[in-house]
């Protein structure tokens, strides 16, 4: 069988990210073609938030804590995040996938932002089935603050050791990690990241953006798993092993 791997789908891409709500329904539909086409790939599909998460996260302070004054915006960021992982969903259920949509916040626990107890053993029965879980970046119960945003990022980054994947790619709006002139930086390592100078997001993020995404990639790399950063255009390539045009991360 061929090596599983995980997709994570930047928030930016399957939402427009600057109006609140707005889900990139031509997009999903051709994530959901590129994936379609391959059906020998063992693959686990991550999506982020983009507008539909981040505004309401943002609007409830989630990031400061959950009291009682501000519970409700933990069940606002989810159904937001809920209703585009229904879109990306059925979206790959039109084209054939066999898609489920699985929420973190029912499977995680958080202590202080890091994860302290997870269940992700029957995300590998899925995947070995041929069928595609479709995680997300979720608001997840914290046992010291109340509640936490768990970035997917942080979601990759922790599942592909766990289900011991080494292919790990994420789909951005940008054609990998830019410089600041704008030009994709081809290889990253951990010990390259203090003196590089990357672009950063200008989008409501409660996440940090290319940075925070950098970060989770970092400490993956370490582990030992290597992943690529690519325009959403070449998720096929991707898929298939091809030159991407995007940016690897390794570590070194
Ligand atoms: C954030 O997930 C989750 C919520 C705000 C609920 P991500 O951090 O993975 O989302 P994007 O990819 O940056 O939009």
């Amino acid at each position: 069988m061929s090596p599983r791997v995980i997709l994570k789908l930047g928030g930016s891409v399957v939402t427009s990210k600057g109006l609140s709500g707005a889900i990139d329904t031509r997009t999903i539909d051709a994530i959901a073609g590129e994936v379609a086409r391959r059906p020998d790939v063992p693959l686990l599909l991550v999506h982020g938030a983009g507008s539909c998460g981040h505004p309401e996260a943002a609007r409830y302070g989630i990031t400061g804590g959950i009291n009682a004054n501000n519970r409700r915006g933990v069940g606002e960021t989810h159904r937001a995040v809920r209703r585009l992982n229904d879109a990306v969903v059925t979206g790959l259920r039109e084209h054939d996938v066999d898609a489920i949509g699985i929420s973190p916040l029912g499977a995680y626990f958080i202590e202080d932002g890091d994860i302290v107890a997870a269940t992700t053993e029957q995300l590998g029965v899925m995947i070995d089935l041929g069928i595609v879980p479709v995680l997300h970046g979720d608001v997840v119960m914290d046992r010291t603050r109340g509640a936490s945003i768990l970035s997917g990022d942080r979601l990759v980054r922790t599942l592909a050791p766990a289900l011991g994947i080494q292919r790990v790619g994420l789909a951005t709006d940008v054609a990998g990690v830019l410089s600041r002139d704008g030009e994709v930086i081809p290889n990253l390592t951990p010990g390259d990241l203090p003196s590089t100078t990357i672009k950063g997001s200008t989008f409501t993020d409660v996440t940090g953006g290319m940075a925070g995404k950098l970060s989770e990639l970092v400490v993956l790399a370490r582990e030992g798993v290597p992943s690529e950063i690519f325009h959403v255009s070449r998720i096929g390539d991707f898929l298939d092993g091809s030159p991407h045009g995007g940016t690897h991360i390794h570590g070194g």
